[in-house]
């Protein structure tokens, strides 16, 4: 069993993990309200992407003899400024999560909570794809500008995505 501080940390990143599945569900709602259907599949499998992440850390608390305490998830903007600014956004959220899993790794390291450390070294490894993912595809956004075929293609090219072919999936 773990430290009450690395299982209070645990819980904190479950709410986290629910929170990004959460705000990418709303992104994908306010593309599809646009008319960009391919970005709106993308953000949808990715909100369920994130909700595997969740559940995943929530097994392994469980397995541990943990006691798991599901959190208020914060309530996501339903406007955006524009399609390009929602990836703007998810890039930013990765960047977050990414800190987040870097902190519960160091207390874990400092906690000596070895099983915790194996356990996040999977999202450490996913949130390299997570952020390249974000990263590229914002860097096409900037890229097209205003060109309207192009973003058709784009949309395309994101609505592709499926669960099976998703980066690293949370098993
Ligand atoms: Fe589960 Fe994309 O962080």
């Amino acid at each position: 069993m773990f430290s009450q501080t690395v299982q209070d940390a645990i819980n904190e990143q479950i709410n986290n993990e629910f929170s990004a599945s959460y705000s990418y569900l709303a992104m994908s709602t306010y593309c599809e309200r646009q008319n960009f259907l391919g970005c709106s599949r993308w953000l949808r499998i990715q909100s369920q992407e994130e909700y595997g992440h969740g559940t995943r850390l929530l097994d392994f608390l469980i397995a541990r003899g943990g006691t798991v305490v599901l959190k208020a998830v914060p309530e996501p903007p339903v406007q955006y400024k524009s399609i390009a600014a929602v990836f703007e956004q998810a890039l930013s959220q990765e960047q977050e999560v990414t800190q987040q899993i870097d902190r519960l790794y160091e207390l874990a390291l400092k906690e000596k909570a070895f099983a915790a450390l194996v356990q996040l070294q999977w999202f450490i490894t996913e949130q390299v794809e997570e952020e390249k993912s974000a990263r590229e595809i914002v860097a096409k956004f900037h890229l097209l500008r205003d060109d309207p075929a192009a973003l058709l293609d784009l949309d395309r090219e994101l609505g592709s995505r499926t669960r099976e072919t998703a980066p690293a999936t949370a098993g």
